[in-house]
C-alpha cells in the first residue's frame, strides 16, 4: 500500500495537461469515486491498526497534492482564457472619448500661428509682478491716473507685489535682456478687480506683441494689423484705427475691425455700428525703450495688446464672457475637433 501511494506520488508531480478538458479527465482519474486514490482510501480499511497512523499521513498528503496540482493546472487554463477573451476582437469599435481643446487655447494658438507667419516668436513672463515691469517701466509714473484704469491685485499688502494686469510687463521683461531687432508676442493670464459679469472678468486672457527695429514706422503696425484681422476674421475683413492713449505707445491707438457677424451692415454684437473693438497699440514710448536699455535714438518700434476672450467671442458669437470659466460640458463639446 506505501509503495502503490509513493507510486501515485512520483505520477501526479509529473501530470501535466493541454486543456481544461484535459484537466477534468486527470480528476476524473485520480480523485472521483472510482479514481486510484480514492481506491486507496477503499483499501485503507484493510490496514492494520498499527499501521493506520502512517499510512493514513500519506494518503491525505497524496490527496491534498493532486487535488493541488489539478487547482494550479485548472487555473492556469482559465486565466487564459479570460485574457484571449479580451483581446479575441481586435477589431471591436472602441469607445474613447477624445478631450477637446478649450476656446480660449484654439484661439490663442491661432493667434500665434498668424504671427509666426510674420517670424515673431512667443514668450512667457510671470503672473506675480512687481511695480517696476507691471507699471513703472511703462512709463506709468507713481500717483498717475492711468494706474486706476486698471484694478489692481495687490499681494499681502505690498504695494510693490501685484498680479500682472496686462501682457505689457513681458515687453519689459523681454527689452530688458534683449537688444533688437525683437519681434515677439506674449500671450498669458491676466488679472483685475472687476465685478464678474457677461462682459468683464477678473481673470483673463491677453497677447501682447513687440517689435522693435531700426525704422519701424506706423506704417508697418498698421499693415501687421490688418494682416492678422484678415487672416482671423476673414479676407474682407477691414479695420480701423481711432486714437487713444497709453502711458507706454506714443501715439497710440485702438483698433476695431468691421464686425464679422454684419459684414459692418450693424447688429447688436457690434451694436449697430458695424464695427468692434479688438486691441490697443502704438509706437513705443522712448520712454520705455530707455528703461530698458535699449537706444531710443537708434531704434523705435511698436506694440499692441489684445484680449483673448473679446476675440472668442466675436470669432464664435459667444455672448457671455462666464462661460469660458464654468467648464459646462455643453459648452466645450461645441469645440470638439478643432484644433
Ligand atoms: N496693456 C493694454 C491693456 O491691457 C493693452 C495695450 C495697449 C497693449 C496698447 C499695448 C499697447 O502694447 O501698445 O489695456
Amino acid at each position: 500500500m506505501i509503495d502503490k501511494i509513493h507510486k501515485l506520488l512520483g505520477e501526479i508531480s509529473e501530470i501535466s495537461a493541454e486543456s481544461l478538458e484535459e484537466v477534468e479527465q486527470l480528476r476524473l482519474k485520480y480523485l472521483s469515486k472510482k479514481g486510484s486514490v480514492s481506491a486507496l482510501f477503499d483499501d485503507f480499511r484493510s490496514v492494520p491498526p498499527e499501521k493506520k497512523r502512517e499510512v493514513g499521513q500519506l494518503l491525505n498528503e497524496l490527496k491534498n497534492q493532486v487535488q493541488g496540482k489539478i487547482d494550479t493546472l485548472k487555473a492556469g487554463f482559465e486565466s487564459i482564457e479570460n485574457k484571449a477573451d479580451k483581446v479575441s476582437d481586435l477589431t471591436r469599435p472602441v469607445t474613447l472619448e477624445p478631450g477637446t481643446r478649450h476656446p480660449l487655447s484654439i484661439v490663442r494658438n491661432q493667434i500665434i500661428e498668424i504671427f509666426s507667419h510674420l517670424g515673431y516668436t512667443v514668450a512667457v513672463g510671470p503672473e506675480i509682478e512687481d511695480d517696476w515691469h507691471n507699471f513703472s517701466a511703462l512709463n506709468f509714473p507713481p500717483e498717475h491716473p492711468a494706474r486706476d484704469m486698471q484694478d489692481t491685485f495687490f499681494i499681502a499688502r505690498d504695494p510693490e507685489i501685484l498680479l500682472r494686469t496686462h501682457t505689457s510687463s513681458v515687453q519689459i521683461r523681454t527689452m530688458e535682456k534683449t537688444q533688437p531687432p525683437i519681434r515677439m508676442i506674449f500671450p498669458g493670464r491676466v488679472f483685475r478687480n472687476e465685478a464678474i459679469s457677461a462682459r468683464a472678468h477678473c481673470i483673463f486672457h491677453q497677447v501682447e506683441g513687440l517689435y522693435i527695429d531700426k525704422n519701424v514706422s506706423f506704417a508697418d503696425l498698421k499693415q501687421t494689423l490688418l494682416y492678422f484681422a484678415r487672416e482671423m476674421f476673414g479676407e474682407n475683413t477691414q479695420i480701423r484705427l481711432r486714437p487713444s492713449y497709453f502711458p507706454f505707445t506714443e501715439p497710440s491707438g485702438e483698433m476695431d475691425v468691421s464686425c464679422n457677424i454684419c459684414g459692418g451692415v450693424g447688429c447688436n454684437i457690434c451694436k449697430y455700428t458695424g464695427w468692434v473693438e479688438i486691441l490697443g497699440c502704438g509706437m513705443v514710448d522712448p520712454n520705455v525703450l530707455d528703461n530698458c536699455g535699449i537706444d531710443s535714438n537708434v531704434y523705435t518700434g511698436f506694440a499692441f495688446g489684445m484680449g483673448i476672450e473679446r476675440i472668442t467671442m466675436l470669432k464664435y458669437q459667444i455672448k457671455d464672457l462666464r462661460l469660458f470659466f464654468e467648464n459646462d460640458m455643453r459648452f466645450l463639446r461645441q469645440f470638439s475637433g478643432t484644433i
